[in-house]
């Protein structure tokens, strides 16, 4: 299994990770699903306490050097307040079953409360050791850097994003390029396009050319895609074992120049939306209504 770096600070992880959001309702399937991908070398995994997949993940992860994993979760903006943050992040750290995060990660941006706060309880948890590194997801570059302006102690470690094959928004607006320059990890969230790259039959027929060259299905040589980027950790999610395998075997598909360039001239005929843009546009009714803070007992 490819180990990447991750960012300064820390050592490698495998730079293919594990999504677990919207898993089956076949729990013993999904917990086999992860033990799976571990026992192939996968050491990254990626949950959110929005997904209520911790408990799914703390129990797949049951008997495996926890060391040797890296664990990341997301505290839920209805949760920014700093008794909120902390509270979050004890919830998950006890579902999960583990002492310590890896990496800890704000869910979406969200400004009805003051980055400052957020970040404050952020730093707090790292100072205490209940995380190992401090990252975000859906932010845009100006709401990445202001997240970084505000810290006093630490850097962010990782920004958490919609990138794939149909999807290259983080390219455009500068994010990517920040992330690289500044040595923040770029995790790529719905490497597959949630699926979606699967239900177009042209996009499937575009990206099935290349595959059958390399004797590969499209979700591997989509996934190659993004291993092939600097600086970037797909985290596809599988409900089943065959998916997963599929998915694993992406790694060590070496991509020719040419080949790498048909596929990034995919998106300008396959353009899909991130839906973060789709949150962007009805932001007001996001900060009034999605995101309204909700006390954690
Ligand atoms: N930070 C955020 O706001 C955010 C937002 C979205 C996602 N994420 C993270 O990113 C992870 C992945 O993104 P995603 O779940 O949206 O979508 P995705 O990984 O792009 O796609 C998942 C879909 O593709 C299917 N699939 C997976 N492997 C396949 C294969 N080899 N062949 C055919 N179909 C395959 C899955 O089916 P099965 O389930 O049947 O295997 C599922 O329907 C999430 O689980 C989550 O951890 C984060």
């Amino acid at each position: 299994m490819e180990m990447k770096e991750f960012n300064k600070i820390n050592n490698k992880i495998s730079a293919l990770g594990v999504g677990t959001w919207e898993l089956s309702n076949d729990r013993e399937e999904n917990i086999k699903c992860i033990k799976y991908a571990v026992d192939r070398g996968i050491t990254f995994i990626d949950t959110a306490e929005m997904y209520n997949t911790e408990d799914v993940v703390g129990d797949a992860i049951k008997g495996y050097e926890r060391a040797k994993l890296f664990i990341a979760s997301k505290v839920w903006p209805t949760h920014f307040r700093y008794d909120d943050v902390i509270k979050a992040c004890e919830a998950s750290l006890k579902k999960l079953g583990t002492g310590y995060l890896d990496l800890y990660q704000l869910h979406w941006p969200n400004k009805s409360v003051q980055i400052k706060e957020t970040m404050r309880a952020m730093e707090k948890l790292k100072e205490n050791g209940k995380i190992k590194n401090i990252g975000i997801s859906n932010f845009s570059l100006g709401e990445m850097k202001e997240a970084q302006s505000v810290m006093a102690k630490y850097e962010l470690a990782s920004n958490q994003v919609e990138y794939s094959i149909v999807t290259r928004d983080i390219e455009k607006t500068g994010v990517f390029e920040y992330c690289l320059e500044n040595h923040i990890a770029v995790i790529a969230y719905s490497p597959l396009s949630h699926g979606k790259i699967f239900k177009n039959p042209e996009l499937l027929n575009d990206i099935n050319k290349i595959a059958n060259k390399y004797s590969k299905s499209a979700a591997q040589i989509a996934i190659s895609w993004l291993l092939h980027r600097e600086n970037t950790f797909p985290i596809p999610k599988a409900s089943n074992t065959e998916h997963m395998k599929e998915n694993i075997e992406a790694e060590g598909i070496k991509l020719n120049k040419e080949d790498l360039t048909f596929l990034s001239g995919l998106e300008s005929k396959y353009y899909t939306e991130p839906i973060a843009n789709q949150h962007k546009k009805n932001e007001d009714k996001v900060n009034s209504y999605n995101f309204k803070e909700e006390k954690i007992n």
